[in-house]
């Protein structure tokens, strides 16, 4: 008898799990580019694995003459269900071929053998995370697939990633999203330092892969 109580409890548990993961929308903020540069400088102040931090001035500088898209998730706070916080952001812009921005030109002298800049548009998901305390609830999930969408939109066909190697959650999370790694640089010194380079195709039938729920707020 007590098997069937466990198994039952069990089942209870995992039912309840699954609905609570399917049932739970993700809010998204969509930020404009000055109000979203400070946001993204606010939020990466709770990253301690980032060595030097965005500014908002450095957001600004890089996505002022490109289309772009800054994204961020606010959730509850576990011991205060009433309030809501940013926990997690993205920020997505396009990538073009004839780039002047030096870390850009590198970029793109970086991965030109490999992508076709000529027959599409590129977008690149530049910078993002998910709060420690926030992580495995699907938020970054829901940035990604959100942020496909709208590059999509633009006419995008490919969405470009970089990590290093040590970032061992995010080539963890950019794989279940069914991004490809189609570059490794080494790094001479230090393999944790080693660049991965990740591509996905933005295919027209996608939206039916999203698996994220998800309601997205365009703010002023
Ligand atoms: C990587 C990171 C963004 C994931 O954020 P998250 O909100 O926890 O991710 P999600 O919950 O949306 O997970 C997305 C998918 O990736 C998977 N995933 C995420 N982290 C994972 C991990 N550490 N190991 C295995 N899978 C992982 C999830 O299972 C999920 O897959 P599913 O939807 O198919 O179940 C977060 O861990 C983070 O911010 N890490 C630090 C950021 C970083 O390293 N930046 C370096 C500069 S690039």
């Amino acid at each position: 008898m007590p098997s069937t109580w466990m198994t039952l409890a069990r089942f209870w548990a995992w039912t309840t799990e699954a609905l609570l993961r399917y049932a739970v929308t993700t809010l998204i903020k969509q930020y404009p580019l000055e109000s979203g540069a400070l946001e993204i400088q606010f939020i990466e102040e709770h990253f301690g694995e980032f060595g030097r931090r965005k500014t908002a001035a450095d957001i600004l500088t890089r996505l002022s003459d490109r289309p772009s898209l800054i994204l961020m998730v606010e959730a509850p706070m576990p011991d205060e269900p009433g309030s809501l916080v940013p926990v997690a952001y993205k920020v997505v812009h396009e990538l073009r071929a004839d780039e002047r921005e030096p870390k850009l030109c590198d970029l793109v002298a970086r991965v030109r053998d490999h992508v076709d800049f000529a027959g599409q548009r590129v977008a690149y998901s530049w910078i993002g995370g998910t709060r420690r305390d926030w992580r495995g609830q699907g938020h970054f999930r829901a940035l990604s697939e959100e942020a496909e969408l709208w590059a999509s939109a633009l006419g995008c066909g490919v969405m470009l990633a970089k990590t290093k190697n040590r970032f061992h959650d995010m080539r963890a999370a950019l794989a279940q999203l069914h991004f490809d790694v189609f570059k490794f640089e080494a790094h001479a010194a230090d393999n944790t330092h080693s660049k991965v380079y990740y591509a996905k195709r933005l295919e027209a039938g996608m939206v039916r892969d999203q698996r994220s729920n998800r309601t997205v707020v365009v703010m002023d």
